[in-house]
């Protein structure tokens, strides 16, 4: 089953509660929160009391994105503001391990992102620890960007570094996630599809999320473990 995460950061902030309703009625399966401090990335989003307001909206899981200097530093307040996955970056931690238990001890599912830049082989050690991979197919910090091509070699090797571990670990990508790129991605052996434009800047978000859904539905189920 491939899954669809919509991307809040794409979303009309004045309208959460209405625009998380539409994404729900058309289908998505988490909604993807980003969060940015202005260091990691050049960019500065939300926070916890946020994501507060967002658990208030949906009882879908909320999978929250730390695009920020000192994940560790947070852990706790993402979760008890509503977070189900907590997905930090290989890049800014000093003791990955350390973090991704931590995130474990607090009961939500933990993820660990790559930026374009970063191979995959930095992942090999903690794949058998987490849930979730997150590849970036686009560098963090906004909405709307291009599609890295060699996002495709990435996931195919993630995929096999999965399969070779036998356990159930999704396989999530992130930026410029369209009904063009979707087939594609999936192909390469995601198993989760994050999208903010193509599904926020539609005027209609469930439509979106159905489009979305269609281009990819009949692929990828082999992924399945
Ligand atoms: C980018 C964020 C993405 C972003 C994707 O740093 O991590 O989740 O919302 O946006 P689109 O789908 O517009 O590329
Ligand atoms: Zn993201």
């Amino acid at each position: 089953m491939i899954r669809i995460a919509p991307s809040l950061l794409a979303a009309d902030f004045s309208r959460l509660a209405d625009q998380i309703a539409q994404a729900e009625a058309g289908g998505a399966d988490w909604f993807h929160l980003d969060v940015m401090d202005g260091h990691f990335v050049p960019n500065i989003t939300f926070g916890p009391v946020i994501v507060t307001a967002i658990r208030r909206c949906t009882k879908l899981p909320l999978d929250t994105h730390l695009m920020i200097e000192s994940p560790d530093d947070y852990l706790e307040p993402f979760r008890e503001a509503g977070s189900d996955h907590i997905i930090v970056h290989q890049e800014v931690c000093k003791d990955l391990h350390r973090t991704v238990a931590r995130i474990k001890g607090l009961g939500a599912k933990a993820g660990v992102s790559i930026n374009p830049a970063t191979p995959t082989s930095t992942l090999t050690e903690i794949i058998p620890e987490i849930d979730l991979v997150l590849i970036m197919s686009v560098n963090p910090g906004f909405g709307g960007q291009k599609f890295i091509e060699g996002t495709l070699t990435k996931l195919k090797e993630t995929r096999s570094m999965i399969r070779a571990n036998k356990r159930d670990v999704r396989l999530e990508v992130d930026g410029a996630i369209d009904a063009t790129t979707a087939p594609r991605v999936v192909n390469a052996g995601a198993d989760v599809l994050v999208a903010g434009t193509s599904i926020f800047r539609e005027p209609n978000i469930g439509q979106a999320v159905r489009d979305l859904r269609k281009a990819v539905e009949h692929l990828g189920l082999e992924y399945e473990v």
